[in-house]
């Protein structure tokens, strides 16, 4: 295979787990410990949105003490390699946190929306948020109170930037997943939609994922050693 100039990458909680943020389905879990449809469905929040609100103001008061990792870094330097080949790399994360932001990362699709970002029922707007939300918050935009909510894409709702990732795989000459479980859709699909446009598509995980069976190339371990060591095979490859 020639040096691949157009990468998608797809990254699930996995690349996060090293730099202490929690996966989802592990063991030691989110969905372990909460039931995801009292905290992360729009019933769940229309039910007892305090409890909502404090699901995530806990997840975003934890963000600033932690840090990308090296898988995060490398991805910062693959795009940069690309960039300089002309070519580019599309980061489609379903994670909602601002790791990939702070490893160096710039195009970055976040699927299921922004820990950091706060929107407003009353007037749509999508707005920074670092603090925590409540029933009592302010828009910033409307000045309306009540309808501020995470900034995050809940079961059942429709992820973002679905046409911008689609149109990347199909520009693509490799599609990567890394740290993602393969279990929540639309993301899982990626590989099936890459497949059918002859885009080869490569797996980096700490073990098989539910669709690792529709891969052409997997690599198992770490991200913090896997992904590095895949970048820097990319970056030299002539
Ligand atoms: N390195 C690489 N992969 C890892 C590591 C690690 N250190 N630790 C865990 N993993 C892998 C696990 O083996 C698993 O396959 O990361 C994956 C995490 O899977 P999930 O916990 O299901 O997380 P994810 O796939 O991102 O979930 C998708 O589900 O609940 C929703 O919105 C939530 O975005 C999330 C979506």
């Amino acid at each position: 295979m020639s040096a691949p100039k157009n990468i998608v990458a797809l990254t699930g909680a996995g690349i996060s787990a090293e730099s202490g943020v929690a996966t989802f389905r592990d063991a030691d879990g989110v969905w372990a410990k909460y039931d995801y449809r009292e905290v992360a469905t729009p019933e769940g929040f229309a039910a007892n949105p305090a409890l909502v609100h404090e699901f995530y103001n806990a997840r975003r008061r934890a963000l600033p003490s932690v840090n990308p990792n090296a898988a995060h870094m490398a991805l910062a330097d693959l795009e940069k390699g690309l960039t300089e080949r002309g070519g580019r790399l599309t980061l489609v994360t379903q994670n909602v946190d601002d790791l990939h932001e702070r490893g160096g990362a710039t195009n970055i699709l976040h699927m299921h929306g922004e820990l950091l970002k706060a929107e407003c029922a009353s007037c749509a707007s999508v707005i920074d948020c670092r603090g925590d939300l409540s029933i009592e918050s302010v828009c910033g935009v409307c000045n309306r109170t009540g309808g501020m909510r995470p900034h995050v894409v809940w079961f059942g709702e429709m992820p973002r930037f679905m046409e911008e990732a689609a149109d990347a795989i199909m520009g693509a000459e490799l599609f990567v997943s890394i740290g993602t479980s393969g279990s929540v859709y639309p993301a899982a699909g990626f590989v099936a939609e890459a497949r059918a446009l002859g885009v080869p598509a490569m797996e980096l995980n700490l073990e098989p994922s539910e669709n690792a069976h529709l891969f052409s190339d997997a690599r198992y371990g770490p991200a913090t050693e896997v992904v590095p060591q895949w970048v820097n095979e990319i970056l030299t490859m002539k």
